[in-house]
């Protein structure tokens, strides 16, 4: 019996829940854009975390061959595939966290706002489906530009009635994790004890590293404060430079979606002082959506936390961040309110 693509099993064996051993809480995640070069990678590596139990694969394109091939992985989550707009709805009924890589990535010499007249629409059908069929959903929104595409998917929600603030969540975390392996570098320590907080968005001078708050912590001389704030800010440049016109990242990218993913889960699942930073609703500024480190609970992004105290560097930054943030916020909204 050839296997299901939708259900995972062939129809002489028994359900998946007989199979899974006395009854493990696992959580239901769904990847939309699964078969790209995020999704691919991402899709692995959720395969492999062991707070999921059920992992649906969507895309319009290759969702069969990618979910053939990871569900053959010998760990818990069972995998299913869909393909294209018509099964969008069976992707996404039943999940409690939808993962959105679905989109263009870029070239040389263009900005992540660059592909925003592709990739609102993708993110405004795939959010129009999550208000249909699981509105209590925590959403990581990964498709760039995201200064626009959260608020894209929130003013979906908000007309559809199902918005939660709390629960949609734009995904800055490659931007941690990049500026804590370059400062890693420049302190000469492990990047797995660095922990820089980047505030503010997800787009060249909108992120924002607070090299201030270096945990260790560590003073820098101007120099390196500014090699390592025009790295982090351009740390995405830099990939997609040295792809030369095969996209941005992926690999880095499905390794940082996959780390914020897990902590959503842990979240969920109620583990104290879940802490990541991430592209919220926010009061931290006059801005309505601003990234700091938000605590993640059974509900999502359950508190936000404060700026701290900013250098006078920091400080520049923060005004040059927040006059693009408040274009790019804007131009989100208004392409489903206008
Ligand atoms: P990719 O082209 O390799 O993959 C995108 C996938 O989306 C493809 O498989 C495509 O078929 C699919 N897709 C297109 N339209 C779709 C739709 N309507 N429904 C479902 N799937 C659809 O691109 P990639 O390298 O995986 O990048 C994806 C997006 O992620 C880009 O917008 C990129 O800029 C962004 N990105 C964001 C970050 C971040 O830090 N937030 C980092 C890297 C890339
Ligand atoms: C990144 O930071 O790597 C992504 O936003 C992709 C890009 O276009 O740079």
């Amino acid at each position: 019996n050839p296997p299901n693509l939708q259900t995972g099993e062939s129809s002489s064996l028994r359900p998946a829940s007989c199979r899974s051993k006395g009854g493990a809480p696992g959580f239901k995640v769904a990847i939309l854009g699964a078969a790209g070069g995020i999704g691919q990678p991402l899709a692995l590596l959720m395969k492999m975390n062991p707070l999921v139990s059920v992992l649906h694969l969507y895309d319009v394109v290759n969702a069969p061959g990618v979910t053939a091939d990871i569900s053959h992985m010998n760990t818990g989550a069972v995998v299913r595939g869909f393909l294209g707009q018509p099964q969008l709805e069976n992707a996404l009924t039943g999940m409690d966290l939808v993962i959105i890589p679905a989109g263009v990535p870029r070239k040389p010499g263009m900005t992540r706002d660059d592909l925003f007249n592709i990739n609102a629409g993708i993110v405004r059908t795939l959010c129009e489906g999550i208000a249909k069929c699981c509105p209590n959903a925590i959403v990581n929104v990964i498709s760039n530009p995201v200064n626009s595409t959260v608020p894209i998917a929130a003013e979906v929600f908000k007309k559809a009635g199902t918005y939660n603030p709390r629960r949609l969540l734009g995904v800055t975390t490659l931007d941690v994790v990049r500026a804590n392996t370059f400062v890693a570098e420049v302190m000469g320590i492990d990047p797995r004890e660095v922990n820089v907080p980047v505030v503010g968005g997800h787009a060249g001078v909108t992120i924002l590293p607070l090299l201030s708050q270096v945990k260790p912590s560590c003073s820098f001389t101007s120099e390196e404060i500014s090699y390592l704030t025009d790295r982090i800010q351009n740390g995405g440049t830099e990939v997609v430079e040295a792809k030369a016109g095969a996209g941005s990242a992926t690999l880095s990218m499905a390794y940082a979606a996959s780390k914020f993913a897990d902590a959503c889960l842990r979240g969920l699942r109620g583990d104290a002082d879940v802490v990541e930073c991430s592209f919220v609703a926010s009061q931290v500024t006059e801005l309505p959506f601003f990234a700091t480190k938000v605590r993640l609970g059974r509900s999502g992004a359950e508190e936000i936390f404060p700026l701290g105290p900013l250098n006078a560097f920091e400080r520049g930054g923060l005004e040059k961040a927040k006059k693009e943030l408040a274009e790019s916020i804007q131009k989100g909204v208004s392409f489903i309110t206008k």
